[in-house]
């Protein structure tokens, strides 16, 4: 069957058409319209202006990513996210459905950053062959809005083991990147930075790190970069481009520490054979290379999507579409409505 992804939690505006055929899922289009540069001017996502722009662009890139097909189903992002976003995401799927009369699926946005990992295609040696994965795995979701260790047992069987109580691990490098005058959006920002600096040369901490649980923190460090930028301009520091660099490189270690020791915790403790991991800041560099090193040593197969089904995209939610209609989880377009907050582990 051929699905049509639909997703706008946040700022980008995207549609994919995938052909799914016996649990295999190929992308046939995907269409990513970024209102990255709008939102730069002001530093960060300002709601009413991210949903006007997906007003805009939502019909242009459905038309790119349809090339004039039908699909068999749509599938359509419902949440979490920005609800005024959502909306335009989900009323254009509603529209859809009860015009064409095709089945739709609403997708939890993190669920779809998961099943980036359950894309096939044949070009890419680094992209899964997802027949190879084996249950249970542990999942590490990492975004601008999320940062959250799931346990997964089978499709659509989820277990939450722990997330962040303040900031997620996006928002950490989109704030220290304010911080550090760096620009929005803050991860490829401090990344890049990052990549000649010394990861030592600055102390900052590692919140919960030794904690028993699998939750996360990244409000204190942010405020402990905060703290210390402050008391270097006081000391009448002078911010070149090595000691940004030094400053970008030691915070991102902070953040990708954290990460990487629960995860691999989480890993042996439910003894998995597989990790696999998705969203935004999976695009980074530094925590793609630690990860997979650790996971090696451990002997634990690691999966990260490409970096293009990192961040949001909607070939993600169409797949995790796929795997939800051969459930039959399928929703009556009358009965779809955008939701802020929606845990991919219960039904609340
Ligand atoms: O998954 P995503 O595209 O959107 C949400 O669902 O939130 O994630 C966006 C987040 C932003 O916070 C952005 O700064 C971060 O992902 N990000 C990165 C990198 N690329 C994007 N963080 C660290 N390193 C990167 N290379
Ligand atoms: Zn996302």
């Amino acid at each position: 069957m051929t699905i049509l992804g639909i997703e706008t939690s946040c700022d980008e505006t995207a549609s994919s058409l995938i052909e799914e055929k016996n649990g295999r899922c190929s992308v046939l289009t995907s269409v990513v319209a970024s209102q990255i540069k709008i939102h730069a001017k002001t530093g960060g996502i300002v709601p009413e202006v991210a949903a006007r722009n997906h007003i805009l662009a939502i019909i242009p890139v459905i038309q790119r990513a349809l090339k004039g097909k039908m699909p068999d189903a749509i599938a359509v992002t419902a949440g979490p996210g920005l609800v005024t976003s959502l909306g335009v995401g989900v009323q254009t799927a509603r529209t859809f459905s009860y015009i064409w009369k095709k089945p739709l699926i609403a997708v939890n946005h993190i669920e779809g950053h998961l099943y980036a990992n359950f894309i096939c295609a044949s070009t890419k040696s680094q992209i899964t062959n997802h027949k190879s994965i084996a249950f249970p795995a542990v999942v590490l979701i990492v975004s601008g809005g999320h940062t959250e260790l799931i346990l997964m047992t089978g499709h659509g069987k989820y277990q939450l083991l722990g997330k962040t109580l303040d900031d997620a691990a996006g928002e950490a490098f989109d704030k220290g990147a304010k911080i550090l005058g760096l620009g929005y959006p803050g991860g490829p920002a401090i990344s890049k930075a990052a990549e000649k600096g010394d990861t030592v040369r600055y102390d900052f901490p590692r919140p919960l790190l030794s904690s028993r649980n699998y939750d996360f923190s990244f409000s204190g460090l942010k405020t402990s970069l905060l703290y210390r930028v402050r008391d270097m301009k006081k000391e009448g520091t002078r911010f070149t481009p090595k000691v940004i660099a030094d400053l970008a490189a030691s915070y991102q270690a902070a953040i990708v520490d954290v990460l990487v020791a629960k995860t691999v915790r989480a890993a042996k403790e439910y003894s998995v054979k597989t990790v696999l991991s998705g969203g935004g800041v999976m695009a980074n560099k530094e925590l793609r290379k630690r990860l997979e090193n650790s996971l090696k040593k451990n002997g634990i197969d690691f999966r990260v999507p490409p970096y293009s089904l990192c961040t949001d995209n909607a070939s993600m939610i169409a797949c995790a579409g796929a795997f939800k209609a051969h459930r039959r989880e399928y929703v009556l377009w009358r009965d779809v409505d955008a939701r802020s907050t929606w845990g991919v582990t219960s039904n609340e």
